[in-house]
């Protein structure tokens, strides 16, 4: 009963959402396959976000969620719980994705933000499910008593347990929305309505200043939060999301945080400052984030070259921010 209700589920989904996504897998490598996309899940806002259980309506909502002071998480610390049907080998990949954005996020070797089991005192915790989809609450919640619900599913036409949608849905936790969704994407998207299901259009939200703060980062391609090319598309092999600056950028990745990620997290969380437009100040940002990992390091060597962030950031004020760390 229960399962021919789930098989059907799985079917609307599979013929729904049909199409050709890039799976990256947690090894990095790049296997395209048919496959719905388990973030896509029809009637959440943002395809894959928990409106909050006290918002007025799903149009009622606000890249970071604003206010950070009561939507961060209490010392960058998120307590969780695993649901009784997420098995021993899917929580022990979700705890791996944990840890790996602790490490990326470390700043100085010290820890910025942090997942832990929670304990007999938490009010405030996470509960990781296997729902339908992958799905999640963007921020904190504050004080809200209740089930904070992250939807981790693990299926047989479809899965959450790939490194970049773990990472992907607990930046969402973190107080993260989608990076197509801030205010200057205009600029850098061309978000094409006439190949969008018109009931999924509220996906394409652009968020206002008031709404959001983009922590002073440049709009990021490569961002884990950026939606892929035919999301939500009605023919997709067809664009819903045109890259304007470069073409060719590819989007959605679901891999790992980038550094941009990486740097609005720090800032988010109060970890590394956020710059007024000084050069200074940006250079050492960038300097930090470079020491902070490895991975991150590799990232940024292949994308680009410290000279090319120097001398852009002695072009014009506001655009300093963005060409810096585009070219990153
Ligand atoms: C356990 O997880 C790994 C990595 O996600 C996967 O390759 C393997 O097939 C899983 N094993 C079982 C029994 O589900
Ligand atoms: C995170 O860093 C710790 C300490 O450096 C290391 O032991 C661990 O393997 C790292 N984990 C991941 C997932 O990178
Ligand atoms: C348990 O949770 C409380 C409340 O969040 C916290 O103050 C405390 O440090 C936690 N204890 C441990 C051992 O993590
Ligand atoms: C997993 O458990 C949660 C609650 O613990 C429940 O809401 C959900 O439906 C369960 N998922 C499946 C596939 O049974
Ligand atoms: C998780 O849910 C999917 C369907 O949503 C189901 O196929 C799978 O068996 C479930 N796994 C567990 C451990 O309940
Ligand atoms: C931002 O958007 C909200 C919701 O649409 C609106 O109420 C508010 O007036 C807007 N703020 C600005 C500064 O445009
Ligand atoms: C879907 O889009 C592709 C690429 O733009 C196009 O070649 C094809 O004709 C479209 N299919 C339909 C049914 O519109
Ligand atoms: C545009 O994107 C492609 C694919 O990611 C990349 O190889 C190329 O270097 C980018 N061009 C610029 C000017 O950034
Ligand atoms: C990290 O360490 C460097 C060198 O010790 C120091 O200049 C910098 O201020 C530190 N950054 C933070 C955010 O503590
Ligand atoms: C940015 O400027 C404001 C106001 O001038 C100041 O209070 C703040 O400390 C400055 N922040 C940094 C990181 O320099
Ligand atoms: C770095 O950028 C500068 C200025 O664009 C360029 O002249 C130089 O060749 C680049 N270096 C590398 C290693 O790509
Ligand atoms: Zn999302």
């Amino acid at each position: 009963m229960h399962l021919n209700k789930y098989l059907t589920l799985i079917l609307l989904y599979f013929v729904i959402n049909l199409h050709s996504i890039p799976i990256l897998q947690s090894s990095d490598t790049v296997q395209t396959t048919s496959i719905y996309n388990p973030e896509q899940n029809e009637g959440l806002e943002g395809g894959d976000m928990v409106p909050q259980p006290f918002q007025k309506s799903l149009t009622d909502r606000g890249v970071a969620i604003k206010p950070a002071s009561s939507n961060r998480w209490a010392g960058g610390v998120v307590p969780y719980e695993f649901a009784a049907n997420i098995t021993a080998n899917n929580s022990a990949f979700i705890v791996a994705q944990m840890r790996a954005m602790e490490n990326l996020t470390q700043v100085n070797n010290t820890q910025c933000i942090s997942f832990r089991p929670r304990n007999a005192s938490d009010l405030y915790f996470i509960t990781i499910f296997n729902g339908s989809g992958c799905y999640s609450p963007v921020g904190s919640w504050g004080s809200y008593i209740g089930t904070r619900p992250v939807s981790l599913m693990h299926g047989t036409y479809s899965t959450c347990m790939v490194s970049g949608i773990v990472q992907h849905e607990l930046t969402h936790v973190l107080g993260f929305y989608h990076e197509q969704s801030r205010p200057d994407r205009d600029s850098y998207v061309s978000i094409q309505w006439a190949n969008i299901d018109p009931s999924q259009a509220f996906n394409f939200v652009k968020y206002n200043d008031s709404q959001v703060d983009v922590e002073m980062t440049s709009y990021d391609y490569g961002s884990v939060m950026h939606y892929e090319w035919n999301a939500f598309a009605l023919n997709s092999s067809g664009p819903t999301i045109i890259p304007t600056q470069n073409t060719s950028a590819y989007i959605g990745q679901r891999i790992r945080l980038s550094p941009v990620d990486i740097l609005a997290i720090q800032r988010y969380y109060g970890c590394v400052p956020t710059p007024n437009i000084t050069t200074t100040t940006i250079s050492t940002t960038i300097t930090t984030t470079l020491m902070s990992s490895t991975t991150t390091t590799s990232i940024i060597s292949s994308m680009g070259n410290s000279s090319t962030v120097m001398s852009t950031t002695t072009t014009a004020a506001t655009s300093v921010i963005i060409d810096t760390f585009w070219k990153l």
